[in-house]
């Protein structure tokens, strides 16, 4: 490397000593704008339910899901995620909730796009909230059926996008599915519907808090390694993502986020098209648990999230968003 000066001359410390230079050096900042806000919605009235192994996550009844966005837009979040916990008596092995236009994200997408329309709505597409089997699509023979599922997740999104969901987020891993969607949301006039392919979905042991979150937990039989990819893998990742650009994907996502910052960087460093990163369950807990100073807690999150901007990530999808925008503002 040129130029880069030697000791005595050069002090790379000079440039640190003062808060003010600092902040003139600084080469990534957070802001609210970054932030992807994650909210669990569950049945019954005035229910606010606190989730195993998420301290300070709740599952939220619809009836105060309006106070919660009206919060998001205040603190200027750009996008909430919307995830269900269905019950189980309304699971079965094909998922159908999932096409139930009156199950808890159709209804909880009808009551905010009447409310509200300066703030984005994402929904998962996968069949996993929804089967009693907890897998993200229907089985044949012990084995999620890839083109079986994608028809099913057509039909999902185009309910999605008919409710008023801005962007359509297939979480499943199903190959060819973004093509599949995109071609469907265009043929029923939705072709400003976007959609943020979960590109490059690692097999990964920090889900386990989501899926009590969405009780899936308790039904999962096996794992997801034969569809999700192989953490060993990153390679793989730039594949992934070529194909869903070609698909159609306005947006693709890295998940989990934190074990995963080297393939963040790897698609920010191959592609043109906006990266988002989620920061899983699993991080949330590891970070909000194992700190026990609130004032190095709070900042080790910002740490944690700007370690996603240094990589390239545009947004970040984080369970600390709430409380994140607040400090920020
Ligand atoms: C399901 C889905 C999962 C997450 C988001 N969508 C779990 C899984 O694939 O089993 C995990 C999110 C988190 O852990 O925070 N399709």
């Amino acid at each position: 490397m040129k130029n880069i000066g030697s000791y005595p001359s050069t002090r790379l410390r000079r440039n640190r000593k003062t808060g003010w230079s600092r902040r003139l050096v600084q080469e990534n900042t957070l802001s609210p704008n970054d932030l992807i806000w994650p909210i669990f919605i569950t049945e019954g009235k005035n229910v606010k339910e606190a989730i195993n192994g998420m301290p300070g996550v709740y599952r939220y009844s619809i009836d105060k899901i309006l106070k919660l966005i009206e919060k998001a837009i205040n603190k200027s979040i750009p996008m909430v995620a919307l995830f269900p916990h269905t019950p189980s008596s309304k699971k079965n092995a094909n998922g159908k909730e999932a096409l139930n236009k009156n199950n808890l994200i159709c209804k909880a997408l009808k009551l905010i796009k009447k409310n509200y329309n300066e703030i984005g709505i994402m929904c998962d597409v996968a069949l996993d909230p929804y089967t009693s089997h907890g897998h993200d699509g229907i089985l044949r023979n012990n084995y999620v059926d890839n083109d079986e599922t994608i028809k099913i997740l057509v039909k999902q999104s185009l309910l999605q996008a008919k409710m008023g969901c801005d962007v359509i987020a297939p979480s499943d891993m199903m190959d060819g599915r973004i093509g599949q969607i995109r071609k469907a949301l265009d043929k029923n006039g939705y072709n400003n519907v976007q959609i943020l392919s979960y590109a490059v979905k690692y097999a990964s042991n920090f889900y386990g808090p989501f899926r009590n979150a969405v009780g899936s937990s308790k039904s999962l039989k096996g794992n997801k390694k034969n569809y999700q990819m192989d953490y060993k893998n990153s390679k793989e990742a730039i594949r992934e993502v070529a194909l869903d650009i070609k698909e159609g994907a306005d947006f693709v996502m890295v998940k989990p986020g934190m074990p995963y910052l080297d393939i963040i960087k790897l698609v920010r460093d191959n592609f043109k098209i906006p990266v988002f990163a989620y920061q899983v369950s699993g991080e949330y807990s590891l970070i909000k648990n194992g700190i026990i100073n609130k004032t190095l807690n709070e900042d080790a999150i910002i740490e944690s999230l700007i370690s996603f901007k240094r990589a390239g990530a545009s947004a970040v999808v984080t369970y600390f968003a709430d409380s994140v925008a607040s400090k920020l503002k």
